[in-house]
């Protein structure tokens, strides 16, 4: 694991998009893996940024979200599909046919998700995963628990991101309780990774993953077990290291 703190959310943001920029610079048929939440946001506007500037092309690009709410149409607000396109897909040139995100109330749920596993495998594989961290841990929606699933799945919320979540929400009550989830598995198969923290409610739960034990219970500390896997957090998140 490669921790690297920076000094602000805007030198994180700056930071994660040279990395990305560059993977599809290299490669400009990269597969990215994809997270939604409020971390990411500043990443995805340099991104535009360099985008409008001419600085890269995402025609090639195929994307792969890491999750999505149960229950709630594509249209709704709060969709990470609406999300995905308010804050990135419609800022830049990727091919729609490209963008994927996990179904968020197929017919079949086993085998919508079992669909998902397969279109990675057939793409040929994340190249670069990028992920934000929820307060206990999470990564994607794999909430601490005793076991953790290996592929995409459907999974009940915790509470505690349930009442994180919530602020993106008119209420409690409208925020799912379910979700659609790449596993630990999905995560862990990517070549690259890239755990993006800001601010002090997640320095905890940073201690956690890059000094703790590996534990189910903090599925974060898995991705010690990564082989390349950078961490970009910025000093608040950072203060308990
Ligand atoms: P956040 O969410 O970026 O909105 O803090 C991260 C997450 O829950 O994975």
């Amino acid at each position: 694991m490669e921790l690297r703190v920076v000094e602000s959310y805007d030198q994180l943001s700056e930071k994660a998009a040279e990395i990305v920029a560059a993977e599809v610079k290299q490669n400009r048929r990269a597969i990215l893996g994809l997270a939604t939440g409020s971390t990411p946001e500043g990443m995805y506007a340099v991104l535009a940024g360099y985008h409008r500037d001419n600085k890269i092309d995402f025609s090639g690009v195929t994307t792969f979200n890491l999750d999505e709410y149960t229950g709630l149409p594509r249209e709704h607000s709060q969709s990470y599909y609406s999300y995905m396109h308010r804050h990135f897909f419609d800022h830049v040139n990727i091919d729609p046919r490209r963008i994927h995100l996990p179904e968020s109330s197929p017919q079949d749920m086993a085998r919508s998700c079992r669909e998902y596993e397969q279109k990675i495998e057939e793409a040929g594989g994340i190249d670069l995963q990028v992920l934000g961290i929820g307060v206990n841990g999470h990564i994607g929606f794999n909430e601490p628990a005793d076991s953790l699933d290996v592929y995409t799945h459907l999974v009940e919320l915790a509470e505690e991101t349930i009442e994180t979540n919530s602020r993106f929400f008119n209420s409690r009550e409208e925020v799912p309780q379910q979700a659609v989830t790449m596993g630990m598995g999905s995560i862990m198969h990517a070549a690259k990774i890239l755990l993006l923290a800001s601010g002090k409610n997640k320095a905890r739960a940073i201690k956690k993953t890059v000094s703790g034990k590996i534990t189910t219970t903090v599925p974060s500390s898995l991705l010690q077990m990564h082989r390349n896997c950078t961490v970009i957090v910025d000093c608040e998140a950072a203060a308990l290291l």
